[in-house]
Order: structure tokens, then sequence, then C-alpha cells
């Protein structure tokens, strides 16, 4: 069977080093918030390109701690995508704020900026666009519309670690952006993890606060506050990731690349990238009208994958009462959430695997 996706490869890879470093950490006698964090944000940061960057034990709380800083709460709507991962919506509602559903475009599949003013109205606090399987949203428009109505962007950019716009950085763009180390994800740690990055300092200081209890740097409290910290463990591994980043990103644009290449078969669409966008592929997602047929046939040529997302937020039990939408206008959403399709894409993939996936999709009729 070729799996969908396998996290140990990447720790299996590294694990000499990683061994040593789990016993610089484990001697240092120092397991939170300490040089190996503070390093990280420094180098997560640099990398970006933007000034500061708070580690957090998730994107989830990320997100949630994101808000919370601009004092979001009950009775604020927060304009967002449908076509996420349920955190981003999770992230909303547990700071008693709305999430408002505005549907997505047919080809980046994140949200479509020029159905975001509509739904913009006094109780609308923040835009929190989401970089879907790594492409990029359009943030030139989103941020003309922030400008405009002076509402501040809270990227979600869990997916997409190394996708850029004109050569420059998600995550850049917002008032505030958070990055998930999920391990699946393009910089994974060994557990959970998340930063949120920011050019404001102000805003870096609070973050800062409200990961612990709300306390300043001297343990002095200042305000409520949670208990979100990224650990010395995980910080110190992504650290040493973080150098490797861009040769594993360029090894995994090459396999896509072979996708593309192989794959011919009019009944599928393949991911397309707007000009002067990079996408980082977190997920490389095909569309296809027979998905549940194509699921079937990929499985019975002993070919994993995967449905993102299969728990669509217009339908789910439990959080759609908390949204805000009319599913007139998610049109586009609800026609493509019934064909997506994400293929293997694991760094130990071998190109006569992808070949393989590739011809077999090919004879799917
Ligand atoms: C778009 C998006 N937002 C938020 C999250 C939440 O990330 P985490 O698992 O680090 O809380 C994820 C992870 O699945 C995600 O894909």
């Amino acid at each position: 069977m070729i799996n969908f996706f396998d996290p140990s490869y990447e720790f299996l890879k590294f694990k000499k080093e990683y061994i040593k470093i789990f016993s610089k950490v484990i001697n240092s006698k120092k397991y939170i918030l300490d040089k190996e964090t503070m390093n990280f944000e420094k180098n997560f940061a640099k990398f970006i390109g933007v000034k500061y960057a708070v580690g957090v034990n998730s994107a989830t709380d990320g997100l949630t701690l994101a808000l919370k800083v601009l004092n979001i709460d009950k009775g604020d709507e927060i304009i967002t995508t449908p076509h996420t991962a349920l955190a981003t919506i999770a992230a909303i509602i547990d700071t008693g704020a709305t999430p408002v559903l505005v549907d997505i475009e047919t080809d980046t599949y994140c949200i479509d900026p020029d159905k975001i003013e509509k739904n913009i109205n006094y109780k609308t606090k923040a835009i929190m666009p989401v970089h879907i399987y790594g492409h990029p949203a359009n943030m030139s428009k989103i941020k003309n519309i922030s400008k405009k109505y002076k509402i501040p962007i809270i990227e979600d950019c869990s997916q997409a670690f190394g996708s850029m716009i004109n050569s420059q950085y998600v995550g850049s763009f917002g008032l505030l952006s958070v990055f998930s180390f999920y391990p699946t994800k393009n910089l994974g740690a060994i557990g959970d993890g998340g930063i949120i990055v920011t050019n404001s300092k102000k805003y870096s200081n609070l973050l800062r606060q409200i990961r612990q209890y709300g306390w300043n740097n001297k343990r002095v409290t200042k305000s409520k506050g949670a208990n979100s910290r990224l650990d010395e463990i995980q910080a110190a591994i992504l650290n040493y990731k973080l150098k490797h980043f861009k040769s594993m990103l360029s090894k995994k644009v090459k396999l896509v690349e072979l996708y593309n290449e192989n794959i011919k078969n009019y009944e599928i669409i393949k991911p397309k990238i707007q000009e002067n966008y990079t996408h980082s592929y977190h997920l490389y997602v095909i569309r296809s009208k027979k998905r549940k047929k194509l699921i079937n046939y990929l499985n019975s040529n002993q070919i994993q994958s995967s449905i993102h997302y299969k728990n669509d937020i217009v339908n789910d039990k439990i959080y759609k009462k908390f949204c805000r939408f009319n599913k007139n206008d998610l049109g586009n959403f609800l026609k493509l959430n019934k064909q997506f399709l994400s293929l293997p894409l694991n760094l130990n993939l071998k190109i006569k695997e992808i070949k393989f996936i590739s011809s077999v999709i090919n004879r799917f009729v």
C-alpha cells in the first residue's frame, strides 16, 4: 500500500541529530520557555521577514490568543472561509465571536476577496484568510479591504509555511499570523506546537503575557491568560528542521511537478497556481466529480488518499449554529467540497511511485 502520509520519515532521517538534541535539552535542565524557544522564535521571525514571533502550544491556541489580544469578544464577527480545518472555526468560537463564512475562489480554493465586503458590518472585527493546502489567499485584495474598513487581518498560515506572494512569505501580510507545527505540517514537530508572528511590539508583548497566565517577564500578573507554551524540546527540533526546510520543500515541489507532468485525465482537475504565487504544498489536492468511485479505485490499486475536509462546517451539527452564513452564498464551496481529494505526498515517495499513482489515475474513467 502507498500510504497517504508517514510523518516518521522526516524524524527517522534525522534520528541521530534528534537524539543529540534531546540529550542537550535534558542536560540543560530547562524544559519550558528558555534558550531553545527564544532562539527558534528569533530564527522563525527572521525567516518570515517579521520582527517578532511568539511560540505557543498549537495553531488553534495561537489563533485564539491572536483574537484575544485584539479584544475580540462575544458579539463580534470574524470573516473567514468555510474551506478550512475545523480548528480555524473552533478558535474563533472559543473567544465568543461569530465566524462569518464567505465563499471560496474556484482556482485557489481560498476565501474570495470579492465577496468579503458585502459581509462587513459594525460587528466585523477581523478578517481571517486561510492559505488552504499551501496556496496563498489573495492578500493584496484582502489588504485593500482591511485598509478601507480599518479591520485587521489575522492570517491562518497553518498549512502554508514556505508559501509566498511576489517573493514575500505569507505570515508577513497580516497584523498577526499563525503557523502550526502539527507533525503533518510543512514544518512539523514531534507533537503539538504553533507560533504567532507580527511586526507589532505591543501585540508580541501582550501575546508573551497571555500565553502564560497573564504574567509579564517578572512574573507579575498583568491580565488574564492561558497556559500555551512551546516547549524546549519541540523548539530545539524545529530550529534544527528550519535549517533543512528549504531543501525539504524543494524536494516536495519536485514530487508535485512529477504529479503535474504525469497526471493526464480530463476527469481530474490538478491544482493551479496563480501567477507570482509560490505554493508550499502542505497537500496535493486534485478534484474529481466521481470522488467516491476514485477513492475506491485507488484503494483497489493499493493507493491511500484522503479528503480535506470531510467534516464540512456548514453541515457540522455542533459548530454550524455558532457561525453566520447563507448556504445560497456558498455555491463554490458546496460544489467543490464534494470533489476535493488529497493524494499521497510524503518526502520519501519514490519517482516510480508517483509515476505509478499517476498512471493508475490516468486509467480512471
Ligand atoms: C488551516 C488550519 N488552521 C488551524 C489548524 C490548527 O493547527 P493545530 O493542530 O496546530 O492547532 C490547522 C491544523 O490542522 C489547519 O490546517
